[in-house]
């Protein structure tokens, strides 16, 4: 155990600010960061650093086959870490970056190993936040980080799901308060001639076609019993402390399956939109935000997975959200998170 440091900070920060020197010089000293980016809480270390990263993998439990996200503060920092930006990835850059997309290039082999896990790719993001810059920046360190999650948990999107999750295991928290995106990344591989989507994210598939034109999506995606390409798209994930079951169905199908579970002595807990929030009521209810407005949603989604324990519930049941735009990232999500969907 070690004691972990939180400070709190505000957007406004700049990277003379005390917090961010303590936590640069942390990073420096080959220890562990958490730390807010616009899509969810980041773990990081010096990525160029096998002891600092090796420290990532212990404190969240995670295999070291699940390659890491390099973060750098800005586009001409990807040089140093690849063979060449293809054409397209350019694009993408220019695009989307900062924010909330992550590209697979061709790795030149300067990163540490256990980031890139062996992978002959690298996976680079430029966060768009605030004290990621800020952090990013006082250390001029590239920054391995994954969500500041224990592995196989709901990504952190506040300070607390940290603490919760990490408390004694790593060096240190800033805390800026809620993150603004809240899933991750999308990951997009730019290796191949089409760019391929790997996981859905903060970026629409539909951005993505607007930009570039043709984008494929990792046929593993769509067919959950093939081999993804993304190595951390097979591991459990996201998932909350009692079974989690997805209902594909309307409000009186949503009633109906917590009646029959209520019956058998469960108590349930329920995840369901604005819209099912007047005709659905079990013993605990989280309302994560409106169907028509599905970034509200994605928001609020982790928050709401975390927010069921064992001493209230047996059993969540959940909405399904429709596969548009940043609903593929939350159906992705939820049916990780899911032991089983029951259809209407
Ligand atoms: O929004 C995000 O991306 C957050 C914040 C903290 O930046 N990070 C994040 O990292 O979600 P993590 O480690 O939880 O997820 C990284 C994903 C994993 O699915 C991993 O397998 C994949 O990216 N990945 C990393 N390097 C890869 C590579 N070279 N090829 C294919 N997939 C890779
Ligand atoms: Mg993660």
């Amino acid at each position: 155990m070690q004691t972990t440091k939180q400070w709190k900070v505000d957007l406004s920060i700049s990277t003379e600010h005390p917090a961010i020197l303590e936590a640069a010089e942390l990073l420096q000293k080959e220890q562990v960061i958490a730390f807010p980016t616009e899509t969810v809480y980041g773990l990081g270390a010096n990525a160029s650093n096998e002891r600092a990263v090796s420290k990532i993998f212990e404190a969240k439990g995670r295999p070291s086959d699940n390659p890491l996200i390099v973060h750098v503060a800005n586009a001409e920092q990807i040089n140093h870490y690849v063979t060449t930006i293809p054409e397209v990835a350019k694009q993408l850059i220019e695009a989307f970056m900062p924010g909330p997309l992550t590209i697979i290039l061709p790795s030149n082999g300067t990163i540490a190993q256990t980031v890139t896990a062996g992978l002959s790719t690298i996976a680079i993001r430029i966060p768009d936040h605030p004290v990621a810059q800020a952090l990013l920046k006082a250390t001029q360190l590239p920054l391995a980080a994954p969500s500041a999650n224990r592995s196989g948990r709901p990504s952190p999107t506040t300070a607390a799901h940290v603490h919760n999750d990490l408390d004694g295991r790593i060096a240190g928290i800033l805390d800026a308060g809620p993150t603004g995106v809240g899933v991750e990344s999308t990951v997009v591989d730019c290796t191949s001639e089409v760019p391929t989507i790997l996981r859905p994210g903060g970026i629409t598939l539909e951005q993505l076609e607007q930009v570039v034109g043709a984008v494929n999506v990792d046929p593993a995606l769509l067919e959950g019993q093939l081999q993804p390409k993304s190595p951390g798209m097979k591991y459990n994930h996201y998932q909350p402390e009692v079974p989690l079951w997805l209902i594909d169905g309307d409000e009186v199908f949503m009633q109906s399956e917590i009646d029959k579970a209520k019956k058998q002595g469960n108590k349930v807990g329920a995840i369901i939109s604005n819209e099912l929030a007047q005709f659905v009521s079990a013993d605990h209810v989280r309302v994560c935000g409106s169907r028509q407005n599905l970034s509200e949603v994605a928001v609020h989604l982790y928050d709401a997975l975390r927010a069921f324990h064992k001493s209230d519930v047996d059993i969540i049941f959940c909405e399904t959200f429709p596969q548009t735009g940043i609903g593929q990232a939350i159906m992705n999500r939820l049916t990780k998170a899911a032991t089983s969907i029951i259809k209407q």
